[in-house]
């Protein structure tokens, strides 16, 4: 028997409605805030995400799915994640605008070779916003945040952490990292094997490691934070201003470097107490120059991405936010010439935008009966040879369990919207 692949998960109908459901009060949120869907393709050119994400980072260098095209030349990447391929349209499409931001979302499936367990996949779906500006005003940050507040207000999600920090310029964090870098080399015998590599390649990813004897030597290790240049010092105190105004309360964590190079100055991550080891619901943060550095125009961004399974995990009522309607209308029919008159009524119902479920299989009376509870329909529409002959339909109610009869024109008018 062929089963999923590691790491993949089929979503069966009362879910999807679920699905539905999230995306829709989403698409509804993010577009009270004046941004507007990209799709962008599932796969695009590796040299996107190596140039973008960047080669030293665990994404690029671990958990990509790429292969050759069939002309044994082109590289290709299954989309490990969705700010590149944006930045990339972006550019490609000249949406560049001096006079306004560029607000874009998305929601779709990312895709990345981590070790599955709960809340991490192989292929997992990320809804995300970029704000592709002329300017990096922070009031822009404290507002996506805001947003995203607004948005798990909604959806019912609370016992939130939110987690800030600078992670500095290209001004001032050569010279930070310089630091770290003999930081680490200074004490290379305490750190792990991994510490002692990242040290020298990307030291700031030193922050990420999770192996519990480098932790006492992290907590020594300098903050970027107390290493900004005045420029993003100011940033970040504008930035943590702007969300006290809207009282949104934070902390700041200088740990918080994030996995993706094309970050700088503000990172974010929001955390939910119901996910357990993996509880990183929200990741997101300023990448000004990721523009230039796609050969693009001069751009300023803003962005985050938050995982759909993670968020589901963290619904507390998911429930509540899709209730499980059944059909509208179960016709239950007995003989065939009641069938063949319920396939033409099924169709004029449904014409009118209401479900009908139609029963194959020529069961009993009862047995559809029985049927339509198990289904949840709202109301069964019981049709004979007396009802075809009457040109009266019998309605069941199944909440309230009265009957009434209606001619077909007075039950197709009732379905109607
Ligand atoms: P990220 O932190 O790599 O950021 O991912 C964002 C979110 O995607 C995570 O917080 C998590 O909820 C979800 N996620 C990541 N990997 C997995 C996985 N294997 N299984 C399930 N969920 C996962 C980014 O991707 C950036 N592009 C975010 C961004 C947008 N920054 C600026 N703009």
């Amino acid at each position: 028997m062929i089963k999923l692949v590691r790491g993949t998960y089929d979503i069966l109908p009362p879910d999807v409605r679920l699905w539905h459901a999230i995306e829709t009060e989403m698409r509804a949120v993010f577009e009270s805030y004046a941004f507007g869907e990209i799709r962008t393709p599932i796969f695009e050119a590796t040299e996107l995400f190596v140039r973008g994400v960047g080669e030293e980072t665990d994404i690029v260098s671990k958990e990509m799915y790429t292969f050759k095209d069939k002309d044994e030349k082109t590289s290709l990447t299954l989309r490990p994640e969705g700010t590149a391929p944006v930045v990339r349209s972006y550019i490609e499409h000249h949406l560049s605008d001096e006079a306004r931001m560029i607000k874009l979302y998305y929601i779709g499936p990312m895709f990345r070779r981590e070790r599955p367990q709960r809340g991490r996949f192989r292929q997992f779906y990320q809804a995300g916003v970029e704000v592709l500006s002329p300017n990096d005003n922070p009031a822009i940050e404290a507002e996506v945040l805001e947003m995203l507040m607004l948005l798990f207000e909604r959806l019912g999600v609370s016992d939130l952490d939110l987690v800030v920090n600078s992670i500095g310029c290209r001004e001032c964090r050569p010279s930070y990292i310089e630091r770290l870098r003999n930081e680490v080399r200074g004490r290379a015998a305490g750190f792990c094997e991994d510490c002692r590599q990242r040290g020298e390649k990307n030291p700031l990813r030193v922050f990420d490691c999770k192996v519990k004897s480098c932790q006492p030597l992290i907590e020594e290790l300098p903050r970027i934070t107390d290493n900004l240049c005045q420029q993003c010092r100011d940033h970040f105190a504008g930035f943590r201003g702007y969300l006290d105004d809207r009282e949104i309360t934070y902390r700041v964590d200088g740990r918080l470097v994030r996995g993706l190079d094309y970050y700088m100055r503000t990172t974010f991550e929001i955390l939910s107490s119901s996910l357990g080891a993996q509880d990183t619901l929200v990741g997101g943060g300023r990448y000004d120059g990721l523009s230039e550095d796609l050969d693009g125009p001069p751009t300023k961004g803003f962005g985050f991405a938050m995982g759909l399974e993670r968020l589901i995990l963290s619904i507390p009522e998911p429930e509540k936010l899709a209730p499980g309607p059944g059909p509208a209308y179960f016709l239950a029919t007995m003989g065939e010439d009641a069938f063949r008159y319920a396939t033409l009524l099924a169709r004029k119902l449904r014409a009118t935008g209401c479900s009908v479920y139609l029963d194959f299989a020529g069961r009993s009376l009862k047995s559809q009966m029985r049927l339509a509870g198990k289904l949840d329909a709202a109301s069964v529409v019981m049709i004979g040879d007396n009802e075809i002959k009457s040109g009266r339909l019998v309605v069941r109610d199944m909440n309230t369990r009265e009957q009434k009869e209606l001619s077909e024109s007075e039950l197709v008018e009732l379905a109607g919207p």
